[in-house]
């Protein structure tokens, strides 16, 4: 009889997961997003123990930096953003397998370099040839580099071992460009080696919906067109576009946000049962929402969008989008957009979902509210009942994680008067662990080649489908409707629920 370690038993999920032997190159070292989110997680999962002895970050850019200007410039952005405490044996041990390759994505020695540094990397640190290169770049270099990385056989493992890419979106622009992207990608990797990210589906509080869907009995009964009246989904950030004019003039709140956070979100919330929750059954029933989606007929009165004036934000003045830095003045992008979506399924056939994001509103925060429908008969004076609003349930993506249960109860009193009251479950009280951000949690899943946390090309284009006649009709229209900062949007975004007899939430 062979005797299995119940400690070492695979199928123990309860167990912190570690990645093999492997590297990870970083293109766009210099950028927002490698210095605030991840390389600190690079250093979060290294102090969790979570990556090998030999992890190896290789970071390729154009400057003419050393590998100790590159360990500075990953220090300096560890001190200034990781989760967890810096740690200064965690630190030497990491620090130890950076390099750094200098060049541009048209520069084939530079390439030829990077093939030199992992075959080293291999034989110093034990990388084993496996090596995930990671774009943190505009898309309009994915092509070139890409194309780099197959033509210097950067793309190609040798056997027993893997490569792979992970991107950052946007995945394209529209339908047409996006597939243009995905074919590129599909040119040089196998599907199973590509990796985009949707942070979004990184956060604990957004894997939670399936888990509270899923592992309970009493939502699930109620999660239909019987029960519910509409789905709001906003992801509003009192933030403008800080330093971003260049990545965000031209694409706006639609394309940064609704494309892919917010129907990623949605497709979670409506989706059925999946069998499994291996990436290809979740991408099955992802895909049946997204398939499903029909856009009502008046697009101009169903849907709303904005550009943020000047106003208030945080206490302070500030300025509108028009007067960013690196902002065109007659630009129409806009920074505020609200779609009506409805799901042509037995299930949702009748309850609209609306989904709006913007920067510079009342304040950030992310939130899926399931409003339910009034009750059928209410055996109450008419004046007691008449502020009785709907039931609600909101998942609380961020800030303040949870969730709120809206119901009424009796006002204590002689009289029957009922008021509105919430449930809380709030993830702080509930649980000691603190969430790990979705960047540790995504890059981890992706060097184990763990694919359930990662959209796959047929999402990316299906969502693309949803909004291109959406950004077709805008583009028709000009100029966004301007909004005060620090307001909930456009005016014309409360008159697209006023028409259904609805409100947007104040979160
Ligand atoms: C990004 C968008 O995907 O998400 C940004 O490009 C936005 O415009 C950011 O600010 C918000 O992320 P989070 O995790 O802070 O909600």
């Amino acid at each position: 009889m062979t005797y299995t370690n119940p400690l070492r038993d695979p199928q123990d999920k309860r167990l912190p997961r570690i990645a093999g032997p492997c590297g990870m190159v970083l293109f766009g070292v210099t950028g927002d997003l490698s210095r605030k989110k991840i390389l600190p997680a690079i250093y979060d999962l290294a102090n969790r123990g979570l990556l090998p002895p030999g992890f190896s970050l290789t970071g390729f850019a154009r400057r003419d930096w050393a590998d100790q200007d590159f360990a500075q410039i990953v220090h300096d952005s560890v001190k200034s953003y990781a989760r967890t405490e810096f740690r200064e044996e965690v630190w030497r041990q990491l620090a130890e397998g950076f390099r750094f390759v200098s060049g541009d994505f048209d520069d084939d020695e530079a390439f030829r370099q990077l093939r030199r540094t992992i075959e080293e990397l291999d034989q110093v640190r034990g990388t084993d040839g496996n090596h995930a290169f990671y774009l943190a770049i505009p898309p309009g270099f994915f092509a070139e580099v890409v194309g780099q990385l197959k033509e210097h056989g950067l793309a190609d493992p040798a056997p027993g071992s893997w490569r792979r890419v992970v991107v950052e979106k946007p995945f394209g622009h529209n339908l047409q460009s996006a597939r243009e992207l995905n074919a590129i990608l599909a040119s040089v990797f196998p599907s199973g080696s590509i990796f985009r990210i949707d942070h979004y589906l990184g956060k604990e509080t957004v894997q939670n919906i399936l888990a509270m869907r899923f592992a309970n009995t009493m939502f699930e009964p109620i999660w239909n067109n019987n029960y519910v009246d509409h789905v709001q989904i906003t992801m509003a950030e009192d933030v403008g576009i800080g330093g971003r004019a260049g990545y965000y003039d031209g694409i706006g709140a639609a394309r940064d946000v609704i494309q892919n956070h917010l129907l990623q979100l949605m497709s979670l919330v409506a989706m059925e049962e999946p069998t499994s929750f291996d990436a290809e059954s979740l991408r099955i029933e992802k895909q049946k929402v997204l398939k499903s989606v029909v856009l009502p007929r008046r697009l101009d009165l169903a849907t709303a969008r904005g550009q943020y004036a000047a106003g208030w934000a945080g206490g302070q003045q500030v300025i509108g989008f028009l007067e960013e830095e690196g902002i065109k003045k007659t630009s129409t992008t806009e920074t505020f957009a609200a779609v009506t979506l409805h799901v042509a399924t037995r299930r949702w056939a009748g309850v609209p979902f609306y989904l709006r994001t913007g920067k510079r509103l009342g304040r950030r925060v992310t939130e899926v509210a399931v409003v339910f429908k009034r009750a059928p008969h209410q055996p109450f004076s008419a004046t007691s009942t008449e502020e009785l609003t709907q039931n609600a349930l909101v998942i609380r993506i961020q800030p303040d994680e949870g969730m709120t249960v809206r119901f009424g109860a009796k006002v204590p009193g002689t009289a029957t008067e009922i008021r509105d009251v919430n449930m809380d479950f709030a993830y702080g009280g509930s649980f000691t662990e603190s969430s790990p951000e979705a960047y540790e949690r995504l890059i981890l899943d992706m060097l184990l080649g763990d694919p359930p946390l990662f959209p796959r090309h047929e999402e990316v284009e299906l969502s693309w489908q949803i909004l291109d006649p959406i950004l077709d009709q805008w583009a028709a229209k000009g100029k966004p409707e301007p909004y005060g900062s620090g307001t909930w949007g456009p005016e014309s975004a409360n008159a697209m629920l006023a028409r259904d007899g609805r409100v947007w939430r104040r979160p």
